[in-house]
């Protein structure tokens, strides 16, 4: 069922977050917890922004597909006969089953119920024993296709095809990020998905969050990275995405016991980008950590109110895999990592928990949380046009009465 617009009340309560953020207060609770607002999310953000699903290198050859998930909606990314990528709905037109799983390489997509089958770009062009079907066109029946775009190697989708272009409102994020050159960056897809039991925003909101990290990570593996050190470029509402930088207290720091980048650092960085850490952000889907010798994405796909999946991957310098130490390199560095990311998931889990509680709060920011409002002005500016756009839509009678 398409989602209908929100209580008046609640949607004017939002307005509290959009404030600068010395004004400003948290979310509502509900935004995080309430299978209505889930599904109000779903139309605002995820039906009609672009939504990063891979690496373009994760599929270098004709005939290469993965498939991926977001919002319950089953996905199939492949590179197509005139080498283009392509990406679409896995759902079987004749009676919903899913034409790929996985990943591989196909030379079309062979439904396997009832063999419909599929060229690399989703037209249907078999179905057997259809001859006594009335009126059945094959072409009518194609997979539903979405439109694509590449941004600095990364794959991403639009369920709308009228979406406007990602890349031109990316453009402080794009020089910000440049001298990274991500679309020369090396990496493998990564093989395990996270389920995770917590809304989407608090995974997002934990990724940007300076204000923890002096206190939460406090110890040897991060104090060289200090909240008062955190920085936040402006941003519009209407951009794509917001950064955060973090200064480092020496230069080419890395998660790592040693502090400091083990791996090649990035060619092309400056001065500036070997003294400080940024995190790159294209919502709701894409959250970057780059460091100098080592950039940690992080693909974070909802598929419930207070459930998401998430693939976490992760980026080189070129040439930096063919070290013969390079997987023992690799593993210093990501042992320091994951003893920062376990304790971000422990918080995480329990926010969760807090967040479903009667006591739960509209709380206010540090300013070393300037992301959180970028996030929220982000947020609200899509959430308060999809309510007017449902509004106009529906009898203002259909309107839920409450958030649950
Ligand atoms: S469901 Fe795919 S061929 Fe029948
Ligand atoms: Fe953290």
């Amino acid at each position: 069922m398409p989602a209908g617009p929100l209580p008046e009340p609640f949607i004017a309560s939002l307005d509290e977050s959009a404030l600068d953020l010395a004004d400003a207060s948290t979310l509502p609770p509900a935004c995080y917890t309430s299978r209505d607002f889930y599904e109000f999310e779903k139309e605002a953000l995820y039906y009609h922004e672009w939504l990063c699903v891979g690496r373009a290198d994760w599929i270098p050859k004709t005939g290469d597909y993965f498939t991926t998930r977001i919002v319950g909606e089953p996905i199939v990314v492949a590179r197509t006969l005139d080498d283009k990528i392509t990406a679409m709905s896995s759902v079987c037109q004749h009676r919903a089953m899913l034409v790929a799983e996985g990943s591989g390489n196909a030379r079309g997509f062979v439904c396997p119920y009832h063999h419909w089958s599929y060229a690399l770009d989703g037209t249907l062009v078999g179905a057997p024993a259809m001859s006594k079907t009335c009126n059945f066109d094959k072409k009518a029946y194609s997979l539903p296709r979405f439109a694509v775009e590449l941004w600095n190697g990364f794959i991403f989708v639009n369920f709308d095809l009228e979406a406007a272009p990602l890349a031109p409102r990316l453009a402080k994020v794009d020089e910000a990020i440049a001298e990274y050159e991500l679309d020369k960056a090396e990496g493998v897809r990564p093989e395990t998905v996270q389920q995770l039991p917590w809304n989407w925003k608090v995974m997002f909101e934990n990724n940007n969050d300076g204000y923890h990290a002096s206190r939460l990570h406090q110890g040897p593996m991060h104090d060289f990275v200090p909240s008062g050190l955190a920085e936040f470029p402006d941003s519009e509402p209407s951009d794509a995405g917001f950064l955060r930088y973090n200064g480092t207290l020496h230069p080419d720091a890395s998660f790592n016991a040693t502090q400091r980048a083990i791996l090649p650092i990035f060619p092309g960085l400056s001065d500036e980008g070997r003294n400080r850490l940024v995190f790159a952000n294209v919502p709701p889907s894409l959250s970057l950590v780059m460091t100098c010798d080592m950039i940690i994405y992080l693909l974070i796909r909802p598929d419930g109110p207070e459930t998401h999946e998430l693939d976490t991957g992760l980026l080189f310098a070129p040439g930096a895999m063919a070290d013969p130490a390079f997987a023992h390199k690799l593993d210093v560095n990501e042992r320091g990592a994951l003893s920062i990311i376990a304790q971000d998931m422990h918080v995480d889990a329990l926010v969760q928990e807090g967040l479903r509680s009667r006591y739960a709060p509209r709380g206010r920011y540090s300013w070393q949380e300037g992301a959180q409002g970028q996030l929220n002005k982000w947020l609200i500016h899509r959430y308060k046009a999809t309510q007017d756009r449902l509004v106009a839509a529906q009898p203002a009678d259909t309107a839920l009465t409450s958030v649950s």
